[in-house]
């Protein structure tokens, strides 16, 4: 079996903390190390320059991720690791793909409409202060994962949407030029921890909570001592659930300690003994990388080189894949033969859905792709009605493997794609 490839991007406007480290680099370590994965783990500083003008922060923090990263123990021989802007070709993608994303998909992003619906309510001009950065945002991270074909992308909820815009530019430019890109998938993993910040929101630079990974230690103890709890005395009674001292604790604590802490919650363990063992419990794991955290910022050069090789290394794949691109959509020498064009012959290109019956009178349908390879085929319906129903439910966007569609042995996003394929020709025909 071909390695799956999972790819994830770090914005890099800030500082790294705890909730970074536990919900995004300590699980993407871990996964880093299971066989038949390739992991591509990048500093999104493109990204960070649509919320960040200020370049003295972006350079600090594209330090102190690359830091945390490395010192939390990612192995830049095994994985790829790299800056987004040493790799040319992500903003020339971003281009061909900016090309057939759909203007009014990209008017739908939650970052950007939340954005207008705020100055909406203020009564100012949608766009005011908007830039064209922040409603492009979504392209720019298509062409990070359509780059290295990325199958899963860790994200958490917030991103999801993202995640389906770049299988959908990816499923239009594949219609248009043929199968060059991979669809891929988020990944979303529940079991992960979202951890809460000082005020018991998600902790977030945006809400000003965290808790910074590599903080000294004594600064370490007043941020966990600044943990909001409420004000049951000592000897009362307290909630494991929804306290967030109480989640942080269980982050870093073994199964055992987290049950331990449990009890003691309800036997009414003091606030500051509970603050005390979280801050011991944060300190043994985090002690043993900062040292190495320091040593590496203390050398930025060091840094700056791992990062080139990591471009290096990522640009193997994305030079000559950029190559294959721009010849695909016409960008190329004038006496270079013509390949192929799938718009060309779109007619013969397109998948189709054939309807037939069968000797036990029921009526079926199948859908075979461009070169008659069978990808999907139905159930038996009572009527040619009813299978026609079906196709048009698919068509209309319906989510496979209901009713009974049989897929298997199949893969969901080439069905996914023939059947956007068969539904964007529709369109383009009316
Ligand atoms: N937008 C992502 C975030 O804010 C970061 C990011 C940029 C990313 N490009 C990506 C994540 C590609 C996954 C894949 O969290």
């Amino acid at each position: 079996m071909s390695p799956q490839r999972v790819l994830t991007g770090i914005t890099t406007s800030g500082t790294p903390h705890l909730g970074n480290y536990a919900g995004a680099i300590r699980p993407a370590i871990a996964a880093s190390l299971r066989d038949g994965v390739e992991s591509f783990y990048f500093l999104a500083d493109y990204h960070a320059l649509v919320k960040v003008q200020d370049p003295a922060r972006v350079q600090r923090s594209t330090l102190e991720i690359a830091a945390a990263w490395l010192a939390c123990g990612l192995d830049p021989e095994r994985v790829w690791f790299y800056r987004q802007s040493d790799i040319p070709e992500i903003p020339e993608l971003t281009w061909l793909l900016t090309c057939v994303a759909g203007k009014g998909m990209l008017n739908r992003a939650h970052a950007y409409k939340a954005a207008v619906d705020r100055n909406l309510a203020e009564n100012e001009d949608p766009d005011s202060g908007i830039t064209a950065g922040l409603f492009m945002y979504p392209v720019l991270m298509a062409a990070d994962i359509l780059m290295f074909r990325a199958h899963q992308v860790p994200v958490g909820r917030d991103q999801v949407q993202h995640i389906e815009m770049a299988r959908d530019f990816g499923a239009r430019f594949n219609h248009f030029y043929g199968e060059h890109f991979v669809l891929p998938e988020a990944a979303v993993d529940e079991s992960v921890a979202t951890l809460p910040g000082l005020d018991g929101r998600k902790m977030s630079k945006s809400y000003d909570n965290t808790i910074p990974l590599f903080a000294p230690l004594a600064d370490l103890r007043k941020a966990i001592l600044a943990i909001k709890t409420d004000s049951r005395a000592p000897g009362e009674a307290k909630a494991a659930e929804g306290s967030a001292l109480f989640q942080l604790y269980q982050a870093f604590a073994t199964p055992a300690e987290t049950a331990a802490m449990r009890r003691a919650f309800a036997d009414g363990v003091a606030w500051g003994d509970a603050k005390q063992a979280l801050f011991e419990c944060v300190k043994r794991e985090v002690e043993p990388m900062r040292e190495k955290y320091q040593a590496l910022i203390a050398k930025p050069i060091e840094i700056e080189a791992t990062l080139r090789e990591g471009a290096a290394k990522a640009r193997k794949i994305a030079t000559p894949f950029m190559a294959e691109l721009r010849g695909a959509v016409g960008l190329r020498a004038l006496h270079a033969e013509r390949a192929r064009e799938p718009s060309a012959g779109a007619k013969a290109a397109l998948p189709v859905f054939k309807q037939y019956r069968e000797a036990d009178g029921k009526f079926y349908f199948k859908l075979l792709d461009a070169d008659g390879k069978l990808l999907l085929q139905s159930r038996g319906f009572a009527s040619p009605r009813g299978a026609g129903q079906r196709i048009a439910a698919l068509k209309a966007g319906d989510s496979l493997g209901e009713a009974g569609d049989l897929v298997d042995g199949i893969e969901f996003a080439r069905v996914e794609a023939a059947i956007r394929a068969l539904r964007q020709a529709d369109e383009a025909k009316s």
